[in-house]
């Protein structure tokens, strides 16, 4: 089994949500929010325990970018692509992670060090370009930045 979540134990999540409106997508928010991911042992679960077709789980989860189906990286970059940010000099980001870290968005490093993704607009439009490295967000990061913020990560790795 390829899950790094064995035996979930979500009945809890379930509960909480089961008679809310849109409660699938909130039951699932807090499973990503728990794992970092939705596993897939727990979408069976969640579909036995909501009564919904699998079907139906998978079709949220790839509806909504937010939603991610492997575990992400120990260290996860965000590069802000909204306009403000696109504008700033973002792509130009996003291309020295790819480089750096020889992945593409959306991917995890082999190792399972660093996660890369881009996302929308994350409501800092003043501090672009952003990026969002393990839930910190970063102002106003220029190329020459990538370097010291990959070091920085493996550091607080070798510090662990
Ligand atoms: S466009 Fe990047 S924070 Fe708004």
């Amino acid at each position: 089994m390829a899950d790094a979540v064995m035996v979930p134990d979500i009945s809890r999540t379930v509960q909480k949500w089961r008679s809310k409106p849109g409660s699938l997508i909130m039951a699932l928010h807090e499973i990503q929010n728990r794992y970092g991911y939705v596993p897939r042992n727990v979408s069976l679960q969640l579909a036995q325990l909501m009564n919904v077709p699998l079907a139906r789980i998978y079709e949220v989860i790839t509806f909504y970018n937010y939603f991610r189906l492997e575990p992400p990286g120990k260290h996860n970059l965000s590069v802000c692509m909204g306009t403000a940010c696109y504008l700033k000099g973002a792509p130009a980001l996003l291309d020295t992670l790819k480089n750096e870290l020889h992945v593409e968005e959306g991917e995890t490093t082999p190792d399972g060090e660093f996660h890369l993704e881009s996302v929308r607009c994350v409501g800092c439009c003043g501090l672009a370009p952003v990026v969002v490295a393990n839930g910190e967000t970063l102002a106003k990061v220029g190329v020459n930045a990538i370097g010291g913020l990959l070091a920085r990560c493996r550091n607080e790795q070798k510090e662990d």
